[in-house]
């Protein structure tokens, strides 16, 4: 029941209060493919500029795949973490040649690419084909822990696949796009690390880290 409560009102909320980001126009895989790269070390602020440039000169998978790896990697400068470049260049480059340039929307061709682990493959399908995928990054850890009282250690990858798992039987039927971003969304601006913003949040109601007063100690993240 308090699964159910919380996905619902998550959505409502999500489709309410959504931010108008580049990446949120377009249904384009390949678009939504590469804004996923590019948030997954930097801030949305940040990658803005960048993916708006990134896709003036790179329109399509077709053209970023024709590119020749250095024009990909200027493209890139700023950004660091120059693999994430590399790998999302030679990943598009085997969509051209094995998928006809189509994203794969079946998790065991997407998920072999380079560079795409379980978060980008969950996060691109969910997104771009509405597929009930888990997208788990360490805000939706930070939010889940604190909804459902969790004091696993998150930087544990058994908490992790806990996780996915508990976000896999919450997505409701033909809405993982919106309640996977809506997780996203929460993390960013109201369920924030340190101090949330319980106050205004759309799941207070529902959020077991707040009726026990604890928000501020969740997530469990032991020093390594
Ligand atoms: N962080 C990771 N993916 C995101 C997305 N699609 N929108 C906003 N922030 C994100």
């Amino acid at each position: 029941h308090q699964a159910m409560a919380f996905a619902d009102l998550l959505v409502q909320w999500y489709e309410k209060n959504k931010r108008q980001l580049p990446w949120r126009r377009e249904r384009d895989p390949y678009r939504i493919w590469v804004s996923e790269i590019m948030l997954q070390q930097t801030r949305v602020e940040a990658v803005i500029p960048y993916y708006e440039r990134f896709m003036e000169q790179f329109p399509t998978l077709q053209e970023l795949a024709d590119a020749p790896e250095d024009r990909v990697l200027k493209a890139w400068e700023g950004l660091g973490y120059y693999s994430r470049a590399r790998n999302l260049h030679q990943a598009v480059r085997e969509v051209q040649t094995h998928y006809n340039g189509i994203v794969p929307d079946e998790p065991d061709a997407m998920g072999n690419l380079p560079g795409v682990g379980p978060y980008t493959l969950g996060a691109v399908l969910s997104i771009a084909y509405n597929k009930e995928i888990p997208a788990v990054d360490g805000n939706v850890m930070r939010v889940i822990s604190r909804v459902f009282y969790l004091y696993d250690d998150i930087g544990k990858q058994k908490t992790r696949k806990t996780i996915e798992q508990m976000v896999q039987q919450m997505i409701p039927t033909g809405k993982a796009s919106q309640f996977n971003q809506g997780l996203m969304e929460l993390g960013a601006l109201v369920c924030i690390p340190g101090n949330p913003r319980c106050l205004g949040c759309p799941v207070q109601t529902v959020c077991r880290a707040y009726a026990e007063g604890v928000q501020k100690e969740l997530p469990v993240k032991e020093k390594k």
